[in-house]
């Protein structure tokens, strides 16, 4: 059967397996061309299948040698017309490589949120994994959250707040600007999005790991955040995220406080803007980002999250070149906001429009092809098109 790109919208509806494979390995022989660094052994990946989660556990296992814990919410094949989603292929082969160097690589699949999710990894950690983990990876990007303690469901909403925004974005399967309008954010929503989003899950991580004893003398915890330039900030940073993601500073000042016996370290990594199914329905963000792409393309700094998670874990993380903001928090968003950065990318996309936006004035083609590449097509290196059910069926994460 042959498998091809099928868009929804900005949803990817088809998955080519083997292109999950390949970009997989693509990603480890990145890693492997920038040489071994002395970084985690021992690694805790939540959401781990896929864009950053999966970009840091490819660095550590492949820079650093690490054995490596990932846990995603992922479907495998239903039928000929559901092949599952790319996380799932992603975490099979991930194993699949990682195994051939000798490195434990277990997946979990299913809710991180839940306390189950979290008993088993503590158990699997526990029996089988050494005992101790000495980094945790907070890379969850979720629709809704069950809090159980309480049993409520919260969803998340990216919105604005206090006011109606519309800004363009792009319908990558019409290949079309549109004008979005967004509502603001009601009070539930935020309050939602800061429970889903926010860093409350990421404590009860850390708190039930430590009643377990198994974080390691040294142990350090990240969760990546987003603050963008002020083209964005109506949207993300002064929206419902932003606010979700200023709670999760206030997180990791906790965290810190409850992992200081160990020398630990907790902290908040600013990222970079890139291409992954969450961020390409964000308003105007798309349309930033053809921009930024091009911009940072002719700088020779263009970064896919490989390049910027293996960039983060060797020379900051696990280097001394860490760059530090007033509030603590790590900015290897440095290079995307920088001034000369933004000068360009505003001018840039002042002078977008519905003609002109797919041509070479912007990244618009780099674009679609990242977003292709996340569900395996367009792969450089990759030639199978064709696939079997059964043998997708048969493989197991
Ligand atoms: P993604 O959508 O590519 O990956 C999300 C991961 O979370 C997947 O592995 C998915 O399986 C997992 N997941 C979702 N719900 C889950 C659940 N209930 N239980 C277990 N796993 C679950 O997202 P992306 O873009 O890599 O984002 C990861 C983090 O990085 C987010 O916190 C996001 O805000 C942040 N970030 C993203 C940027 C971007 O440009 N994409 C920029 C800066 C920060």
């Amino acid at each position: 059967m042959k498998v091809e790109m099928k868009l929804k919208g900005n949803m990817a509806r088809s998955v080519n397996p083997y292109g999950c494979k390949q970009e997989v390995l693509n990603q480890i022989n990145y890693v492997k061309a920038e040489g071994d660094y002395e970084g985690p052994k021992k690694v805790l990946v939540l959401g781990a299948s896929s864009s950053y989660g999966l970009a840091s556990r490819i660095t550590a296992a492949f820079g650093s040698h690490a054995d490596t814990i990932g846990v995603s919410f992922e479907r495998g094949p239903k039928d000929e017309s559901m092949l599952g989603t790319a996380g799932w292929y992603n975490n099979i082969f991930f194993r699949e490589f990682a195994e051939q160097e000798g490195l434990i690589a277990k997946n979990f699949i299913g809710d991180a949120f839940s306390l189950e999710m979290k008993e088993e990894v503590i158990k699997y950690i526990k029996e089988s994994f050494g005992g101790k983990v000495d980094m945790l990876v907070y890379s969850l990007a979720a629709p809704k959250r069950t809090d159980y303690k309480t049993g409520i469901t919260y969803s998340s909403a990216l919105k604005p707040i206090g006011q109606e925004v519309s800004g363009e974005n792009i319908n990558l399967e019409k290949e079309e600007l549109f004008t979005q309008v967004v509502e603001p954010a009601t009070e539930e929503e935020i309050e939602g999005t800061v429970k889903v989003m926010g860093g409350e899950d990421w404590e009860w991580w850390i708190e039930l790991l430590k009643e377990a004893d198994c974080l390691a003398e040294g142990f350090k915890t990240v969760l990546y955040s987003y603050i963008g330039p002020k083209v964005t900030h109506a949207f993300y940073h002064d929206g419902s995220l932003g606010v979700a993601k200023e709670q999760a500073e206030e997180s990791s000042k906790r965290i810190n406080e409850n992992i200081r016996e160990l020398n630990g370290q907790s902290l908040i990594c600013v990222s970079k803007a890139v291409t992954t199914k969450a961020s390409v329905v964000i308003p105007i963000l798309p349309k930033y980002l053809i921009c930024l792409y091009k911009v940072m393309k002719e700088q020779g700094i263009h970064e896919t999250p490989i390049m910027h998670k293996d960039r983060i874990f060797r020379t900051m993380l696990y280097g001394n070149e860490a760059n530090y903001d007033e509030k603590g928090r790590l900015r290897p968003d440095s290079w995307e906001l920088s001034d000369d950065v933004q000068r360009k990318v505003n001018d840039l996309m002042a002078q977008l429009t519905p003609q002109n936006f797919k041509s070479d004035l912007t990244e618009y083609q780099l674009f679609k092809k990242e977003f292709f590449n996340l569900n395996g097509f367009e792969v450089e290196g990759n030639t199978i098109n064709e696939v079997d059910f059964e043998t997708l069926k048969a493989m197991k994460p």
